[in-house]
């Protein structure tokens, strides 16, 4: 069996790695041996966005780089789609796996799915019922083209059978991004970021944001920014920008907010996973550090209306707070004060979904994968 594994930006990383060691794991003890070749799609591109993570996660260097670059959504999955249209043609590949909802994600289960080749979505069935998000539109197609859903939760599964997708396609194995995080959380204390940053234990709240309905318009970020100037009146905040939300800040002047804000550069894996580890909570609009915040006990502040994760919010210790300046402000405060939200840890997330996925594809002889 000849698998393609794709990836291309940020979050897909920490998701495609577990796959990856599935793999070699499953060669090492098995007589038949899964030939794989890794696509970077090169949707993410500066170094501290994409290769300090191939380090950090000890994944091997790309078999191919497509080097799409940045662009428009449009012009971004044309890319993809054609550059990894001809990586197909040529690689002849029985099984494409595709993980997350980025953009790189739907352009490559387009491009497979259109030339009949059998297709695996990591992270299945994920909705948050918003489709001004980029990304759900992603998972709606993505979901709707693929033959293998892998899903990391009942809620993903429920959402599928909603929709119209077999049971017979769903397969509910745990969460791959918190198989990385098992792995890496030892190995991440040897991180010097906190001394680096000349930080304390639970003395400092982290913060990401990068969403562009928060960033992208200046009204919702400076809802945002009041509430941390206050927060930051109580407790330092620790900021490490993304790319699009450094280049707003300058496009609407908005530096002034950032005095008791430490803003620094895009951190790999290891030092952020420390970062998040020490935090007394974080505030994010990310997808995955809701998961991860759980999964560590850390309080989490969503700065969003709606999430994806639903199993964060009702088992773990996350909290919508959308762009509301007071209530974003109330939620801090409590967790300063002492009553923070406790959670539990969800089913499965317990460091061996990606070995689930390659035991359900290990099974699938190759013959029965091509479809064309
Ligand atoms: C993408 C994903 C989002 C994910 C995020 C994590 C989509 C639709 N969105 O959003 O789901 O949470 O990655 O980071 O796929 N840029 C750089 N260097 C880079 C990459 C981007 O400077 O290495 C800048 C470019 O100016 C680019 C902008 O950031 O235009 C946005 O990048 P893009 O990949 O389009 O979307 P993200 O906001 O990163």
């Amino acid at each position: 069996m000849k698998i393609i594994l794709v990836a291309g930006a940020r979050p897909n990383f920490m998701k495609i790695a577990p796959i990856i060691q599935a793999i070699k794991k499953h060669n090492r003890q098995h007589q038949t041996s899964i030939r794989w070749q890794l696509v970077h799609t090169g949707q993410h591109y500066d170094d501290e966005m994409s290769k300090i993570f191939f380090k950090d996660l000890e994944i091997p260097e790309p078999d191919i780089y497509l080097g799409v670059d940045s662009g428009t959504h449009s012009q971004q999955t044309a890319r993809v789609m054609v550059e990894f249209e001809k990586v197909l043609f040529r690689e002849k590949p029985d099984l494409v796996i595709v993980v997350g909802d980025v953009n790189s994600t739907l352009a490559a289960a387009l491009a497979a799915a259109k030339l009949h080749i059998r297709l695996a979505h990591v992270e299945a069935g994920l909705r948050s019922y918003d489709r001004r998000m980029p990304e759900e539109i992603n998972r709606v197609l993505t979901d709707a083209l693929s033959d293998y859903l892998f899903t990391h939760s009942p809620d993903a599964d429920k959402n599928l059978k909603k929709e119209g997708i077999s049971k017979g396609k769903i397969f509910f194995v745990g969460n791959v991004m918190i198989d990385t995080l098992l792995k890496l959380k030892t190995k991440s204390q040897k991180s010097k970021i906190l001394r680096k940053l000349n930080l304390r234990r639970e003395a400092y709240a982290l913060l990401t944001l990068h969403r562009p309905s928060n960033v992208d318009h200046k009204e919702n970020f400076l809802k945002i920014l009041k509430a941390l100037k206050e927060i930051s009146k109580r407790i330092p905040i620790i900021f490490p920008v993304h790319p699009r939300t450094r280049r707003n800040i300058k496009r609407f002047k908005l530096n002034k907010f950032f005095k008791n804000i430490s803003l620094i550069e895009p951190l790999g894996y290891l030092d952020f996973l420390k970062l998040m580890i020490s935090s007394k909570f974080a505030m994010t609009d990310s997808g995955g550090m809701q998961e991860e915040t759980t999964v560590l006990n850390i309080p989490c502040l969503t700065l969003r209306d709606t999430t994806e994760r639903p199993i964060t919010t009702r088992e773990g210790t996350n909290i919508l707070v959308g762009n509301d300046t007071v209530k974003i402000i109330k939620e801090a405060e409590k967790i300063l004060d002492g009553k923070r939200k406790k959670g539990v840890y969800p089913a499965l997330w317990d460091g061996n979904a990606a070995s689930r996925i390659i035991s359900v594809l290990k099974g699938v002889r190759s013959q029965h994968l091509t479809k064309f």
